[in-house]
């Protein structure tokens, strides 16, 4: 019990003179990058497929847009899902409203700025394949539009 107090208490927060890392309050983000965003069919200017693409993209981070929705797509063997698209929808149980659809691009990759009034208001997420059918529907709604960040290996967004 004392070796794991003596730990807790030799974390990097301890630190006040360490630079800023991303995701800090006090990390400098360069206003420039505040642009509009949106992914689009075909489109291959993605990358970093599988990783929680808000880490970066957000308003303490380095990435280019503030991401309000974003994340990657697979087909069942794996492979990036190269086609199709996401939709936000208020929740189903309340009649569900489409609030955006954004398309994956050609590394399977989905991606915007659009604002969606999260995490005040809540989305329901449907996945559509190239032909526009509903392939996918997140049982609940979420209050985070950062698909990766849950949707790990072990539980991917897949477009059959
Ligand atoms: C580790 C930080 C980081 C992660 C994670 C990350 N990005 Fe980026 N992204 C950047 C940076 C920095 C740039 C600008 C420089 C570059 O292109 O590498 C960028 C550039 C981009 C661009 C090009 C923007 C433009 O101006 O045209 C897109 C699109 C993009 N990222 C989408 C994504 C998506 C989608 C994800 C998740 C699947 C993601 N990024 C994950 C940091 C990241
Ligand atoms: C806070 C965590 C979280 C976030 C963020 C999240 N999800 Fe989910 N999602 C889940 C969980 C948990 C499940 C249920 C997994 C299961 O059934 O095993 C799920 C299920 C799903 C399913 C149904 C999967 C199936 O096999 O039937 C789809 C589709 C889905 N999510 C899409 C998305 C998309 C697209 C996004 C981003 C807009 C997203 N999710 C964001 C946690 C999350």
């Amino acid at each position: 019990m004392i070796l794991l107090a003596l730990l807790a208490c030799s974390g990097p927060d301890g630190d006040d003179t360490a630079a800023p890392v991303v995701g800090d309050p006090d990390y400098v983000r360069d206003p420039a990058l505040d642009v509009d965003l949106t992914s689009a069919s075909g489109g291959a200017e993605s990358h970093n497929a599988g990783q929680a693409c808000m880490h970066c993209h957000q308003a303490h981070g380095p990435g280019p847009g503030r991401f309000t929705l974003a994340g990657s797509a697979y087909r069942a063997d794996g492979t990036p899902a190269a086609e199709g698209s996401i939709q936000a929808w208020t929740p189903m149980m309340d009649g569900g409203t489409l609030v955006a659809e954004v398309p994956i691009d050609a590394l399977g990759n989905y991606y915007t700025t659009e604002a969606l009034g999260l995490p005040d208001a809540v989305i329901q997420p449907v996945v559509l394949d190239a032909t526009g059918a509903v392939v996918g529907q997140m049982p609940w709604p979420t209050e985070s539009g950062s698909c990766n960040q849950c949707h790990t290996p072990v539980k991917r967004v897949l477009v059959p």
